[in-house]
């Protein structure tokens, strides 16, 4: 299957792509993620796509459209993939659409997560990332045992540079603008849509998930 996640930042859609692939046997492949390891690594794209992350803008379509292309080209046929933050414009979309076609694939389910900007701010807020193995806490919710340091590998934990308060506005307003009209694309493309509400815990988010996605 290929499911396609679309919410807000901090909505949870690597919370749950990340449980979602590995009850189903899928890859999990996060843009922001393959973006953030291309500016870790040195690589050009990640250096190009720094000053639109850190602005909370998205990169250009073609950058990303071929980034994640390139992973799923990749991949075993029979290997299902959970697309988390992409893709977020309607050219992405279509350029999506047009390249899983040529490999004999398509969109099977679009899981649209939703919550008030009040739970995505303070989720945001209480975000906690490990530089080192990636993992993911939160302050609030989801603590580590010790302060600023990972419980998987003792790495350091930070904030992510696009977590602050203003940039964090600035990226649910592009969400409103650039990404939420996806939903009509997939509906008119005949994709099923899947609305889940995302204020509830980690566990009851990925019940419901697994309930749209038929698995
Ligand atoms: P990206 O990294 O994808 O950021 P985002 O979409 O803004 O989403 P977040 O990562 O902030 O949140 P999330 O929904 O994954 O939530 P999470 O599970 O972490 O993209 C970053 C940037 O890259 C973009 O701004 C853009 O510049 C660029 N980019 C990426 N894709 C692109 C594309 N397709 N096109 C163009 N540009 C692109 O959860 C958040 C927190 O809440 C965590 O601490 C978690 O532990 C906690 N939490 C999760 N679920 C729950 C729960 N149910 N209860 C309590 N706490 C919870």
């Amino acid at each position: 299957m290929v499911v396609i996640l679309v919410g807000p930042p901090g909505v949870g859609k690597g919370t749950q792509g990340a449980l979602l692939a590995e009850a189903t046997g899928s890859r999990h492949i996060a843009a922001g993620d393959l973006l953030r390891v291309a500016l870790r690594d040195g690589i050009e794209l990640g250096r190009k796509a720094q000053d639109f992350m850190n602005r909370g803008e998205l990169v250009p379509d073609q950058l990303i459209v071929d980034l994640v292309c390139e992973v799923v080209e990749k991949m075993d046929r029979d290997v299902g993939a959970v697309l988390d933050g992409f893709p977020r414009t309607v050219g992405q979309a279509e350029s999506l659409g047009g390249f899983l076609s040529e490999l004999d694939r398509k969109v099977d389910v679009v899981v649209v997560l939703e919550a008030e900007d009040d739970v995505l701010v303070k989720r945001i807020a209480g975000r906690r990332n490990c530089g080192q193995c990636g993992a993911v806490y939160n302050v609030h919710f989801s603590p580590p045992k010790q302060e600023g340091i990972c419980d998987q590998c003792g790495g350091s934990l930070t904030q992510r540079p696009d977590d602050d308060p203003v940039t964090v506005r600035h990226r649910l307003d592009v969400y409103r603008r650039e990404t939420a009209p996806l939903v009509s694309y997939f509906h008119e493309s005949q994709a099923p849509v899947r609305r889940v509400q995302a204020d509830q815990s980690v566990a009851e988010v990925q019940r419901a998930i697994r309930e749209a996605v038929g698995g």
